[in-house]
């Protein structure tokens, strides 16, 4: 296996309202290699995480992946069946939402919800998932970590409750973590010490990363490689302190500017 993600000619389509389907996202490549982070760039409506559900072999309601190949970890996504598809969601690839806030249940204490997709792939037994969680939390610099978890939702800041959803995204191990805007809600200190947790867990970990962005000083703390879309097509990719430095298109010399 030469890539841990390939992307090949993806395309996604969305209903419109008199039947017809209007294309989303448009022949779309992409690879990344093991133990990369690739941040996928681009303005609101870009396309981005239409991308990035369509790794994991969703597509959201009025959405549909209709072409190209998609490989993750040496499995064709876009060919498995339901039982196929849950089996490799939450185990081989995990998703990092933007609001961990709301995502969370708040009636349940953090760690019952953190080992949750541990036990549910029967990645590891009870006892062994809490001793992986206190591990995550210690990693991801969170405080107190033998004991943040028995906290609720409600008893943690914004940036606190990121990390927890980073640990519970990582708890099975997966090969890929997809981040989808996870720091867009906080203030840029908190947002620059999370993106560093991050980046230190995927790095020791060897895990891939896919980090969804709009905002370019992002990708220059936490990718090495960056795609640049825009209208649901790629613009430009390539390493991060290239394209930075030396845009070649005005579209992203336009946002490099606007950083
Ligand atoms: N269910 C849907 N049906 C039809 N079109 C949709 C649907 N969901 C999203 N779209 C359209 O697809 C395009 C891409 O949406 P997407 O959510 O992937 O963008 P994004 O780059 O993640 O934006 P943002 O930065 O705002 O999160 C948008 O133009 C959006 O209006
Ligand atoms: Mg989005």
């Amino acid at each position: 296996m030469t890539h841990m993600i390939s992307v090949r000619g993806l395309h996604v389509v969305g209903r419109r309202g008199d039947g017809g389907e209007v294309p989303i996202v448009r022949d779309v490549s992409l690879e990344a290699r093991r133990g990369e982070v690739l941040a996928l760039v681009g303005e609101s409506g870009s396309g981005k995480t239409t991308i990035a559900l369509a790794l994991m072999g969703y597509a959201r309601a009025g959405c549909r992946i209709s072409g190209g190949a998609i490989a993750v970890a040496g499995h064709r996504v876009d060919q498995m069946d339901a039982g196929e598809l849950r089996s490799f969601r939450g185990r081989t690839i995990s998703y990092v939402a933007q609001n961990a806030g709301s995502a969370f249940n708040p009636a349940l204490t953090l760690h019952q919800q953190v080992i949750e997709p541990a036990l549910a792939h029967w990645v590891l037994p009870r006892r062994d998932a809490e001793r992986r969680a206190i591990e995550l939390f210690r990693a991801m610099a969170l405080p107190h970590p033998e004991t943040i978890g028995a906290r609720y939702p409600h008893q943690l800041s914004g940036g606190q409750l990121q990390r927890l959803m980073a640990a519970m995204a990582l708890i099975t191990e997966p090969e890929v973590v997809v981040f989808d805007e996870p720091t867009t809600a906080l203030d840029v200190t908190t947002q620059i010490e999370v993106l560093e947790a991050f980046r230190t867990v995927l790095v020791h970990r060897g895990i891939t990363g896919i980090y969804v962005t709009h905002d370019l000083a992002v990708v220059a703390q936490v990718a090495d490689r960056a795609v640049v879309l825009r209208h649901g097509a790629v613009c430009e990719s390539g390493d991060t302190p290239e394209v930075l430095a030396r845009p070649r298109t005005p579209y992203t010399r336009e946002l490099v500017a606007a950083c």
